[in-house]
Protein backbone atom coordinates (compact mmCIF):
# COMPACT_ATOMS: atom_id res chain seq x y z
CA UNK A 1 0.00 0.00 0.00
CA UNK A 2 1.42 3.42 -0.77
CA UNK A 3 0.30 6.72 0.23
CA UNK A 4 1.42 9.84 -1.16
CA UNK A 5 1.53 13.11 0.39
CA UNK A 6 2.33 16.64 -1.17
CA UNK A 7 2.34 20.24 0.50
CA UNK A 8 4.58 23.25 -0.90
CA UNK A 9 6.58 22.51 2.14
CA UNK A 10 7.49 20.89 5.86
CA UNK A 11 3.58 21.41 6.16
CA UNK A 12 2.90 18.15 4.76
CA UNK A 13 5.88 16.49 6.63
CA UNK A 14 3.84 16.24 9.99
CA UNK A 15 1.04 15.34 8.15
CA UNK A 16 3.02 12.36 6.66
CA UNK A 17 4.28 11.71 9.91
CA UNK A 18 0.97 11.07 11.59
CA UNK A 19 -0.38 8.77 8.90
CA UNK A 20 3.04 6.80 8.93
CA UNK A 21 2.61 5.95 12.26
CA UNK A 22 -1.14 4.95 12.45
CA UNK A 23 -0.39 3.10 9.42
CA UNK A 24 3.17 1.60 9.58
CA UNK A 25 2.61 -1.18 6.94
CA UNK A 26 1.98 1.68 4.56
CA UNK A 27 4.77 3.23 2.16
CA UNK A 28 4.17 7.28 2.59
CA UNK A 29 5.39 8.92 -0.20
CA UNK A 30 6.20 12.63 0.93
CA UNK A 31 6.88 15.09 -2.08
CA UNK A 32 6.60 18.87 -1.93
CA UNK A 33 7.25 22.06 -4.39
CA UNK A 34 10.12 23.84 -3.30
CA UNK A 35 10.63 25.78 -6.16
CA UNK A 36 7.18 27.38 -5.71
CA UNK A 37 6.88 27.99 -1.75
CA UNK A 38 5.76 29.42 -0.16
CA UNK A 39 1.74 29.80 -1.46
CA UNK A 40 1.02 31.39 0.72
CA UNK A 41 -0.21 35.09 -1.47
CA UNK A 42 -0.04 32.70 -4.51
CA UNK A 43 -2.98 32.34 -6.97
CA UNK A 44 -4.73 29.42 -7.43
CA UNK A 45 -3.69 30.13 -11.16
CA UNK A 46 -0.19 30.25 -10.16
CA UNK A 47 -0.24 27.43 -8.18
CA UNK A 48 -1.57 24.86 -10.83
CA UNK A 49 1.22 24.31 -13.24
CA UNK A 50 3.68 23.63 -10.40
CA UNK A 51 1.54 20.73 -8.88
CA UNK A 52 0.89 18.88 -12.20
CA UNK A 53 4.00 16.95 -12.44
CA UNK A 54 4.27 16.20 -9.21
CA UNK A 55 0.91 14.60 -8.84
CA UNK A 56 1.75 13.02 -12.01
CA UNK A 57 4.98 11.52 -10.77
CA UNK A 58 3.10 10.54 -7.77
CA UNK A 59 0.61 8.20 -9.83
CA UNK A 60 3.96 6.76 -11.70
CA UNK A 61 4.91 5.82 -8.75
CA UNK A 62 1.53 3.75 -8.35
CA UNK A 63 -0.10 5.15 -5.13
CA UNK A 64 -3.17 4.20 -3.92
CA UNK A 65 -4.01 7.78 -2.59
CA UNK A 66 -3.00 11.25 -2.57
CA UNK A 67 -3.06 13.12 0.44
CA UNK A 68 -3.52 17.17 -0.16
CA UNK A 69 -1.66 17.74 3.08
CA UNK A 70 -2.15 21.60 2.02
CA UNK A 71 -5.18 23.23 2.77
CA UNK A 72 -3.99 26.57 0.45
CA UNK A 73 -4.03 24.30 -2.96
CA UNK A 74 -7.06 21.75 -1.10
CA UNK A 75 -9.66 24.68 -0.97
CA UNK A 76 -8.66 26.29 -4.71
CA UNK A 77 -7.97 23.48 -6.37
CA UNK A 78 -9.18 19.89 -5.15
CA UNK A 79 -12.00 20.36 -7.71
CA UNK A 80 -9.39 20.82 -10.51
CA UNK A 81 -7.46 18.01 -9.37
CA UNK A 82 -9.88 15.46 -9.44
CA UNK A 83 -10.98 16.63 -12.64
CA UNK A 84 -7.53 16.27 -14.16
CA UNK A 85 -6.73 12.94 -12.45
CA UNK A 86 -9.88 11.09 -12.00
CA UNK A 87 -7.84 7.60 -12.11
CA UNK A 88 -6.38 8.54 -8.34
CA UNK A 89 -8.42 9.17 -4.94
CA UNK A 90 -7.39 12.49 -3.47
CA UNK A 91 -7.95 13.39 0.38
CA UNK A 92 -8.31 16.96 0.71
CA UNK A 93 -8.04 19.51 3.43
CA UNK A 94 -11.26 21.66 4.43
CA UNK A 95 -10.69 23.97 7.44
CA UNK A 96 -12.22 23.01 10.60
CA UNK A 97 -15.13 25.58 10.86
CA UNK A 98 -17.41 22.96 11.28
CA UNK A 99 -15.74 21.62 14.09
CA UNK A 100 -15.26 24.57 16.01
CA UNK A 101 -18.66 26.34 15.48
CA UNK A 102 -19.97 23.03 17.63
CA UNK A 103 -17.12 23.91 19.83
CA UNK A 104 -17.32 27.31 20.40
CA UNK A 105 -19.06 28.51 23.62
CA UNK A 106 -17.99 32.22 23.60
CA UNK A 107 -18.85 32.41 19.38
CA UNK A 108 -15.89 33.65 18.74
CA UNK A 109 -13.54 31.21 16.87
CA UNK A 110 -10.08 32.06 15.40
CA UNK A 111 -9.11 30.41 12.08
CA UNK A 112 -5.32 30.99 11.54
CA UNK A 113 -4.75 30.30 7.63
CA UNK A 114 -3.01 31.62 4.66
CA UNK A 115 -4.17 34.72 3.00
CA UNK A 116 -5.19 32.55 -0.48
CA UNK A 117 -7.50 30.08 1.69
CA UNK A 118 -9.00 33.24 3.60
CA UNK A 119 -9.54 34.30 -0.06
CA UNK A 120 -10.95 31.11 -1.29
CA UNK A 121 -14.36 30.10 -2.30
CA UNK A 122 -14.43 26.99 -0.39
CA UNK A 123 -13.53 29.00 2.93
CA UNK A 124 -16.87 31.44 2.28
CA UNK A 125 -18.80 28.29 1.51
CA UNK A 126 -17.47 26.73 5.13
CA UNK A 127 -18.62 30.37 6.72
CA UNK A 128 -22.03 30.51 5.71
CA UNK A 129 -22.96 26.85 5.99
CA UNK A 130 -21.58 26.57 9.35
CA UNK A 131 -20.67 29.74 10.91
CA UNK A 132 -22.98 32.42 9.90
CA UNK A 133 -24.02 32.83 13.37
CA UNK A 134 -20.77 32.97 14.94
CA UNK A 135 -17.90 35.27 14.94
CA UNK A 136 -14.95 34.19 12.79
CA UNK A 137 -11.61 35.92 13.64
CA UNK A 138 -8.56 35.60 10.70
CA UNK A 139 -4.95 36.56 12.59
CA UNK A 140 -2.50 38.09 10.06
CA UNK A 141 -0.86 34.68 9.55
CA UNK A 142 0.51 35.58 6.11
CA UNK A 143 4.38 34.87 6.93
CA UNK A 144 4.09 32.37 9.12
CA UNK A 145 4.25 29.39 6.67
CA UNK A 146 7.95 31.05 5.24
CA UNK A 147 9.27 31.75 9.00
CA UNK A 148 8.10 27.95 9.55
CA UNK A 149 9.88 26.47 6.99
CA UNK A 150 12.94 28.63 7.71
CA UNK A 151 13.13 28.19 11.17
CA UNK A 152 12.60 31.59 12.08
CA UNK A 153 9.44 31.50 14.41
CA UNK A 154 9.54 32.19 17.46
CA UNK A 155 6.91 32.61 20.41
CA UNK A 156 6.86 36.55 20.59
CA UNK A 157 5.85 36.62 16.80
CA UNK A 158 3.25 33.52 17.34
CA UNK A 159 1.88 35.95 20.40
CA UNK A 160 2.09 39.28 19.07
CA UNK A 161 -0.16 37.63 15.93
CA UNK A 162 -2.65 35.63 18.37
CA UNK A 163 -3.28 37.85 21.03
CA UNK A 164 -5.94 39.84 19.52
CA UNK A 165 -7.85 36.69 18.39
CA UNK A 166 -7.88 35.64 22.36
CA UNK A 167 -8.51 38.57 23.96
CA UNK A 168 -11.03 39.23 21.81
CA UNK A 169 -12.64 36.23 23.08
CA UNK A 170 -11.81 33.18 21.05
CA UNK A 171 -12.27 29.78 22.44
CA UNK A 172 -11.06 27.61 19.63
CA UNK A 173 -8.15 28.62 17.41
CA UNK A 174 -8.24 25.98 14.08
CA UNK A 175 -5.35 25.46 12.56
CA UNK A 176 -5.77 25.46 8.63
CA UNK A 177 -2.15 25.46 7.21
CA UNK A 178 -0.50 22.42 7.66
CA UNK A 179 2.54 24.60 8.43
CA UNK A 180 1.23 25.88 11.64
CA UNK A 181 0.85 22.30 12.88
CA UNK A 182 4.66 22.58 13.73
CA UNK A 183 4.33 25.50 16.21
CA UNK A 184 0.66 23.52 17.58
CA UNK A 185 2.63 23.17 21.42
CA UNK A 186 3.75 26.85 21.29
CA UNK A 187 -0.44 28.00 20.22
CA UNK A 188 -1.66 25.95 23.05
CA UNK A 189 0.56 27.36 25.79
CA UNK A 190 -0.55 30.43 24.56
CA UNK A 191 -4.42 29.93 24.53
CA UNK A 192 -4.02 27.42 27.65
CA UNK A 193 -6.95 28.19 29.79
CA UNK A 194 -9.01 30.14 27.11
CA UNK A 195 -9.09 28.60 23.91
CA UNK A 196 -8.73 24.83 22.46
CA UNK A 197 -6.35 24.07 19.61
CA UNK A 198 -7.73 22.11 16.35
CA UNK A 199 -6.02 20.55 13.77
CA UNK A 200 -6.85 17.40 11.58
CA UNK A 201 -4.31 14.87 11.40
CA UNK A 202 -6.50 12.48 12.96
CA UNK A 203 -9.42 13.08 10.57
CA UNK A 204 -6.78 12.49 7.99
CA UNK A 205 -6.00 9.78 9.13
CA UNK A 206 -9.28 8.49 9.23
CA UNK A 207 -10.21 9.74 5.75
CA UNK A 208 -6.93 7.69 4.47
CA UNK A 209 -8.37 4.74 6.31
CA UNK A 210 -11.69 5.07 4.88
CA UNK A 211 -10.51 5.83 0.65
CA UNK A 212 -8.16 2.76 1.31
CA UNK A 213 -11.37 -0.18 2.89
CA UNK A 214 -8.95 -0.37 6.41
N1 LIG B 1 1.07 24.12 4.20
C1 LIG B 1 0.25 24.78 3.25
C2 LIG B 1 -1.17 24.97 3.72
O1 LIG B 1 -1.65 24.11 4.44
C3 LIG B 1 0.87 25.90 2.43
C4 LIG B 1 1.73 26.90 3.11
C5 LIG B 1 2.46 27.79 2.12
O2 LIG B 1 3.04 27.26 1.15
O3 LIG B 1 2.45 29.01 2.34
O4 LIG B 1 -1.84 25.90 3.38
Amino acid sequence: MKIGVFDSGIGGLSVANAIEKALPQAEVIFVTDKANFPYATKSPEQIWQGIIPIFEGLIEQQVDVIVVACNTVSTTLSGHLRDRFPIIPLVALDPMVKPAALETKSGIIAVCATPTTLASQRYADLKQEFASDITVLEPDCSDWSYLIENNQMNEAKIQKDIAPALEAGADVVVLACTHYHWIENEIKELSAGRAQVMQPESTIVEQVKRVLGL
